[in-house]
């Protein structure tokens, strides 16, 4: 009896002994699998670590841009999983074609990019220098346009004729480094749930746009000329600033003008703002779907007591398929609302109110702004739960574009 139960107690500590050693033997393979994969992928597109040792001033710049984060952000965490649960997130590498497009010569290495990017530490690449640097041609009859990768030649297309020669790669001259065309395989389309024609644009007219027809172009404002070593111990040249201003950057003071004027008449006051937009194309730009600049008015009375406060908000609402509102543009399949600066837009704001009282004059404030991310309270909760910041992630802060205030007498 005894040495029954000894011998059914064995086997079970050796059977459960064995699951354990499977299943971290199947963890260790896909360890090992994914840890290939990653190679396989690098191999194709070599990590911006790589290019570091030579463009150590191209990196460093890189390195504080946005694009360096394209799959790091606690946002971008919490929408990816937003849309892989939702009845919409079929395709695994939709978010990745822009995002780290090296998944669209991977197609079946896509649930790599997805657990990296989960991990909140990818050691992938998102937007680097080689899923740049690669790009040969994009294809501007595709929507969104197609970037087509020049894989297995370490040829790295760029602005330069007269390149100097190195051991790394060959270099190539393409005039595509000097066009928009680069940038717009992942600016001009907003990832939508149908068809919705013109309303799926990120940018809206901005070929019309003067700045443009002047013969700027995307790279003239956000990748803006400088002069400095293009690889390390080489001659000073015309290079291109890699930190891509927009959101960050000094650029933003370029964006737009306020012009305010206040008439008292009596009881009753009326202010209108004019919000004169510089930007040669839609502000804001229209992806991920909660993106809104906002225009608030507040009048300060008596004591600098808030007397008055109103707002306009610009930006894009969508509605899914139930026709609820949503801040998730790959849910969307119709546009509710379009509020967006076009192009070199001016918008005049007109705002009314009772006069302030007891006092000889009032203080009149117009602020523009990017508006925090805004959507339902668990996507908001998820975000700081998964940035280190929690609530004080800069994506929960506004981002002032521009400002006016003035001090208005009562009577003349
Ligand atoms: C492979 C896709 C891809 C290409 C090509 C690309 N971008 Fe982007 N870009 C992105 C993504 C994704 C982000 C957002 C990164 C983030 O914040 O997570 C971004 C962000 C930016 C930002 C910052 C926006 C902000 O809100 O501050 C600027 C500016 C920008 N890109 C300019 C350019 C320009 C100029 C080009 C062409 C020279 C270009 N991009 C080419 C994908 C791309
Ligand atoms: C067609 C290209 C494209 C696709 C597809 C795309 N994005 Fe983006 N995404 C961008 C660009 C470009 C930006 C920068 C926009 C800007 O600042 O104007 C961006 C910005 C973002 C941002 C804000 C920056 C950040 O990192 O916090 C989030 C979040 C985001 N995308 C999530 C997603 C998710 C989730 C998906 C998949 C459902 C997706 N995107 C699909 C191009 C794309
Ligand atoms: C061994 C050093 C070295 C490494 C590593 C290196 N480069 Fe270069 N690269 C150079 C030198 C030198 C030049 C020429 C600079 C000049 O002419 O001023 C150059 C030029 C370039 C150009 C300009 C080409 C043109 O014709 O306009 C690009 C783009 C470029 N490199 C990208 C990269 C990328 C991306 C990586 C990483 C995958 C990389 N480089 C790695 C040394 C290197
Ligand atoms: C979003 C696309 C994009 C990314 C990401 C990108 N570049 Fe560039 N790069 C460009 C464009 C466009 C130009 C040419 C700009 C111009 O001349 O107006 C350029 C120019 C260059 C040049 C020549 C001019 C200079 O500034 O030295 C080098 C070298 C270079 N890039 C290397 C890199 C390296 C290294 C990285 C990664 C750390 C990188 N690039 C990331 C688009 C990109
Ligand atoms: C004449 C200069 C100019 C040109 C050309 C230009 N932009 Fe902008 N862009 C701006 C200014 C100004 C802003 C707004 C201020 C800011 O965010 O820095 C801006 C903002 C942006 C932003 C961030 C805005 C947001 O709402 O998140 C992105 C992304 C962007 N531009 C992409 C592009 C692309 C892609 C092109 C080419 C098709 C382009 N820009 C052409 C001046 C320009």
């Amino acid at each position: 009896m005894e040495n029954r139960r000894g011998l059914l107690r064995g086997l079970i500590i050796m059977a459960v002994l064995m699951v354990i050693g499977l299943a971290s033997y199947g963890v260790q393979q896909g360890l090992a699998q994914d840890a290939k994969s990653q190679l396989t992928i690098e191999k194709s597109f070599p990590s911006s670590g790589k290019c570091k040792r030579c463009h150590e001033r191209v990196f460093e710049e890189w390195e504080t841009s946005p694009l360096s984060k394209s799959i790091h952000t606690p946002t971008f965490r919490a929408a990816l999983d937003a849309y892989l649960t939702s009845p919409a997130g079929k395709d695994k590498a939709l978010c990745f074609r822009c995002h780290a497009p090296h998944v669209r010569e991977f197609p079946d290495h896509v649930q790599l990019f997805v657990t990296q990017a989960q991990s909140g530490e990818p050691s992938l690449d998102g937007v680097a220098c080689a899923q740049c640097h690669l790009i040969k041609q994009v294809d501007r009859t595709k929507q969104p346009p197609e970037p087509k990768y020049d894989l297995g030649n370490k040829t790295m297309y760029g602005p330069y004729k007269d390149f100097a020669a190195n051991l790394a790669h060959q270099s190539m001259e393409s005039a595509l480094f000097r066009k928009s065309d680069l940038c717009l395989n992942c600016h001009q389309v907003v990832p939508v749930a149908a068809d919705l024609g013109k309303s799926n644009d990120l940018l809206g007219n901005w070929d019309q746009s003067k700045a443009v027809k002047s013969g700027k172009e995307c790279q003239t404002c956000h990748m803006p000329e400088q002069v400095g070593e293009s690889a390390n111990g080489e001659a000073k040249r015309k290079v291109a600033n890699h930190t891509f201003p927009g959101r960050i950057g000094q650029l933003r003071q370029e964006a737009a003008k306020l012009d305010v004027s206040t008439k008292v008449e009596g009881d009753k006051t009326s202010v209108t703002v004019a919000v004169q937009s510089l930007v040669p194309h839609n502000l804001p730009t229209t992806h991920p779907g909660w993106a809104s600049v906002v225009l608030e008015l507040t009048v300060k009375g008596k004591n600098l007591k808030t007397v008055f406060s109103d707002k306009r908000v610009y930006g894009r609402t969508y509605a899914d398929a139930k026709g609820q509102k949503t801040v998730f543009d790959f849910e969307a399949v119709k546009v509710l609302e379009e509020t967006v600066l076009k192009p070199e837009e001016t918008r005049v704001e007109a705002f009314s109110f009772p006069t302030p009282k007891d006092t000889k004059t009032f203080d009149v404030e117009a602020i523009l702004s990017y508006a925090p991310v805004t959507g339902p309270a668990s996507f908001l909760q998820r975000i700081e739960a998964e940035s280190s910041k929690g609530a004080q992630d800069p994506v929960f802060q506004p981002i002032p574009i521009a400002k006016f205030s003035e001090n208005v007498p009562v009577a003349k």
